[in-house]
């Protein structure tokens, strides 16, 4: 299967434009960042162990089955660019009735979080190296998901890169495929430009509603790029669908 995300003409630096998964790898692998961002790594990424959080590159050959991954039927949320996985510590914590799964294409960001969800002991939460458009179109089953969560995505400012922004219509239809009927997409980003954008993708998505987003004093969520936004002063934007149909 193509992977179609990110089909950049050659110029996203560290990544495949658009290619085919290799024999044996599975398809989200193929148009990552190897290794970025170099300066997690430096002498410490020897030492992190990520087992029994990062799920391997096996868990992704075909549809991912969660009861396989997690021992147990519980409802899945995911949440996309989990970074050091800061919102997924404090929520999979929360929250252990709930299954949490991270993706991230970032490979040191990746195993940072991994190492740190492995410490906390949590048993409700995984985490993959993927990208995220990649990922759901060929891993996710129909139907399967309660909550995706996109904390602020990477923006991509520049007029020339917004093709490399993840909210795009053949990704918003994938959400809207494996969300579950009842089901919620959570967005937040600083940059009033892309809110237009995904509002204006997501309209056009049949069978999601907009609802109002989760209110909460002080934080929102509480991710790295919240708190540091908000030592900046910066505004935010949340917007939250629902799956009706
Ligand atoms: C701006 S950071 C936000 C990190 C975190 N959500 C936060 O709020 O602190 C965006 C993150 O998403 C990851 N990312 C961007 N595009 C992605 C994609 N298509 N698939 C998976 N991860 C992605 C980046 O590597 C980065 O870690």
């Amino acid at each position: 299967m193509q992977v179609l995300a990110h089909k950049t003409g050659g110029t996203y630096r560290g990544l495949r434009p658009f290619c085919l998964p290799r024999a044996g790898q599975g398809p989200m692998l193929s148009t990552m960042r190897p290794n970025s961002p170099q300066h997690l790594a430096h002498g410490k990424a020897a030492k992190w162990d990520t087992s029994c959080v990062l799920l391997d590159d096996s868990a992704s050959q075909g549809r991912l089955d969660w009861a396989k991954i997690f021992g147990n039927t519980s409802p899945v949320e995911i949440e996309i660019g989990t970074g050091k996985g800061t919102f997924l510590l404090a929520r999979a914590g929360e929250r252990p009735e709930i299954n949490f799964l991270g993706i991230e294409f970032a490979r040191a960001y990746c195993r940072y979080a991994a190492d740190r969800l492995r410490r906390r002991n949590l048993t409700n939460v995984r985490v993959v190296q993927a990208e995220a458009a990649a990922f759901f179109k060929i891993c996710l089953a129909d139907a399967s998901v309660w909550r995706v969560h996109i904390y602020f995505p990477d923006p991509w400012p520049k007029r020339r890169h917004r093709r490399r922004r993840l909210i795009q219509p053949p990704f918003a239809w994938d959400v809207r495929r494996v969300l579950r009927a009842g089901g919620q997409l959570i967005i937040i980003t600083d940059h009033i430009g892309y809110y237009r954008q995904i509002r204006n993708v997501l309209r056009s998505v049949p069978g999601l509603a907009p609802v109002p987003t989760p209110r909460a004093d002080g934080e929102l969520v509480g991710t790295n790029f919240e708190r540091k936004y908000i030592t900046q002063g910066r505004s935010f934007y949340a917007a939250a669908w629902l799956r009706y149909a």
